[in-house]
């Protein structure tokens, strides 16, 4: 699979967030990607599901939402409801994830588990069949603008092997610190899914360097 970018909508000026969305989705992207923060399971506080509305009302691409909060299940009827096509859950957020990835299944919506830098990719083994998406945290969730977490790109290649051993179809997503400098490390490592949100939003032109990202992420 051609790796993707996702832009992440939490570098984005929310003063103007549909007309953001509309330049990197006219420039390519297929996913974007939406952090939601509770102040619980991260230091930070961010968006809910009207924002997921209103964005679903002014873009066609796939709305992947990552849930950084406490027990996920809380909340996934509603965001599927508001329109997102995936959501993507902590495996340290919840206590019984095989449910939890059972109830995203029943709400119709795509599923995806992540890994905080510290959590070993043994965590998610188990239910690499039941998930669309493995996501690697290469900095510690809460903030964009970190800096990438090297040791991220051994995670991204054991993942690898451990999903194309079983013959599996199972996306792999890199969440942090992407720029034009760690983007082929994630990419060589076998990285599907490239989310990046200040390189993007942080540059003085979103649309035109999410083509270059998507140019470069193609080899
Ligand atoms: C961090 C978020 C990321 C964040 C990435 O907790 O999960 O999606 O937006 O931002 P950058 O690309 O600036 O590291
Ligand atoms: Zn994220």
């Amino acid at each position: 699979m051609k790796p993707r970018i996702a832009p992440s909508i939490l570098a984005a000026d929310f003063a103007r967030l549909g007309e953001q969305v509309r330049a990197v989705e006219a420039a390519g992207a297929e996913w974007l990607h939406v952090d939601v923060m509770d102040g619980h399971f991260v230091p930070n506080i961010t968006i809910g599901p009207p924002v997921v509305e209103s964005l679903r009302r002014v873009t066609a691409a796939h709305l992947d939402v990552h849930l950084m909060v406490s027990e996920p299940d809380r909340f996934v009827d509603e965001f599927v409801r508001a329109g997102s096509n995936s959501l993507t859950v902590h495996v340290e957020a919840s206590r019984h994830l095989d449910r939890t990835i059972e109830a995203i299944r029943a709400s119709g919506a795509g599923a995806g588990v992540a890994l905080n830098p510290g959590t070993p990719v043994g965590a998610v083994e188990q239910v690499l069949g039941l998930v669309d998406t493995v996501l690697v945290m290469s900095v510690n969730p809460g903030f964009g603008g970190q800096r990438f977490i090297p040791y991220a790109v051994d995670k991204i290649r054991r993942l690898r092997g451990m999903i194309d051993g079983a013959g599996l179809g199972t996306a792999i997503q890199v969440d942090g610190g992407i720029n034009d400098r760690t983007l082929e490390d994630v990419v060589g490592a076998g990285a599907d899914i490239l989310v990046a949100g200040s390189a993007i939003f942080g540059s003085s032109d979103p649309g035109r360097k999410v083509k270059e990202m998507m140019e470069k992420a193609a080899g």
